[in-house]
């Protein structure tokens, strides 16, 4: 069967094979036909050599770690023929961590827990593949291909969750959002700001193609320019750029009690000066809480799909900019200046 597949740590070696063999019942007992997988600056690191662990016994790794498919079959019962489904991407250490065997592998504390189409699992970009039930989500049918943008709100319910869990450290009363960067997930982390009835303000560098019509189509307010410019301060800020001198300006902007949430992973290695005692000052003198989110578990998933099933379609469809046959696979994986959410497409 066609797999898209790279060698991790090797640059250019971006490939479509049509011999993968199919994928065995040691993988998992829900079989699952791919319709679509989302690609995503994860995808890019792992192309360009940066990040990915190949599977076990293999030079290469199946990649795609957003996934959407129909369940074939599922011997186990838990799923249905025809089930719309997305499969979990991180499954847990094998020791496991206290954090694994609670089934919050998304905070593994020793490093070991794998990832598809990441680290040492193969990935969703494959004309089949199998999961255990535990680590396939059920969509709502009416979303449709929409359901490939699971992953990513897995991300943001986790994020949402988090901060949800920090504010009630207190009494706290938030009303006001940030969220600097209008990618994927600074949209969606403004969609379930929305959800939650906050007044929500989205910074992006520029104002060209289909952000800014999003951002206001959520009823939330789109800027320009620089973070620190913004009047006045936010109870809540997402920093879903990873890009480092956002990430300061975004730790300066939480009001007194804040809570700065930051989702991007920079790839590192660029430095900028910066005053570490006044930022230390304005944090404890403010109780500000500045924290890190990566992946999801299940309940988060579950979380993600009952947010997706709840938000306007024609908004989502507008968040998928461009849709590539995968026998076209290199054209999805080449930026494109308005591109928010590419997605390959396996039925096409
Ligand atoms: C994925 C996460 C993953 C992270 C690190 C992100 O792109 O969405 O599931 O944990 O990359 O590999």
């Amino acid at each position: 069967m066609r797999a898209i597949t790279v060698i991790p740590g090797q640059p250019d070696s971006l490939r479509l094979v049509d011999d993968l063999p199919e994928p065995g019942t040691d993988e998992g007992a829900v079989l699952v036909e791919a319709i679509a997988v989302g690609v995503c600056g994860t995808d890019h690191e792992v192309i360009e050599g940066g990040h990915g662990e190949p599977s076990p016994g293999s030079a290469a790794l199946v990649l795609g770690h957003e996934s959407l498919g129909r369940v074939i079959e599922d011997p186990t019962g838990a799923l249905a023929p025809g089930d719309l489904v997305a499969g979990i991407v991180r499954h847990p250490d094998p020791v496991p961590c206290s954090n694994c065997a609670a089934g919050e592998w998304d905070m593994c504390r020793n490093g070991r827990y794998t990832e598809h189409g990441i680290k040492g699992l193969p990935g969703f970009a494959r004309d089949r593949w199998r999961v255990p039930p535990k680590f396939a989500v059920r969509l709502d049918p009416s979303l449709a291909e929409l359901g490939v943008l699971l992953e990513p709100t897995s991300i943001l319910a986790k994020a949402w969750e988090h901060i949800e869990r920090i504010g009630v450290r207190a009494a706290w009363e938030p009303q006001t959002v940030l969220v600097t960067g209008a990618g994927p997930i600074g949209l969606l982390a403004a969609l379930l700001a929305c959800q939650r009835g906050f007044e929500v303000h989205v910074l992006n560098r520029t104002e060209s193609g289909a952000k800014p019509g999003l951002v206001r189509a959520l009823g939330a307010r789109f800027h320009t320019g620089s973070v620190a410019e913004l009047p006045g301060e936010f109870d809540i800020v997402l920093e879903c750029t990873g890009a480092p001198p956002v990430i300061l300006d975004a730790m300066c902007k939480a009001a007194p009690n804040g809570i700065v949430c930051l989702t991007g992973v920079s790839t590192g290695g660029r430095t900028i000066d910066f005053d570490a005692g006044a930022l230390n000052r304005s944090l404890v003198l403010e109780n500000n809480v500045v924290f890190g989110t990566v992946n999801a578990n299940r309940r988060h998933w579950e979380l993600a799909a009952e947010a997706l099933a709840a938000a306007d379609k024609g908004w989502l469809r507008r968040m998928i900019t461009r849709r590539v046959p995968v026998s076209a696979y290199a054209e999805a994986y080449q930026r494109q200046p308005d591109d928010i959410k590419v997605v390959i497409d396996f039925q096409a």
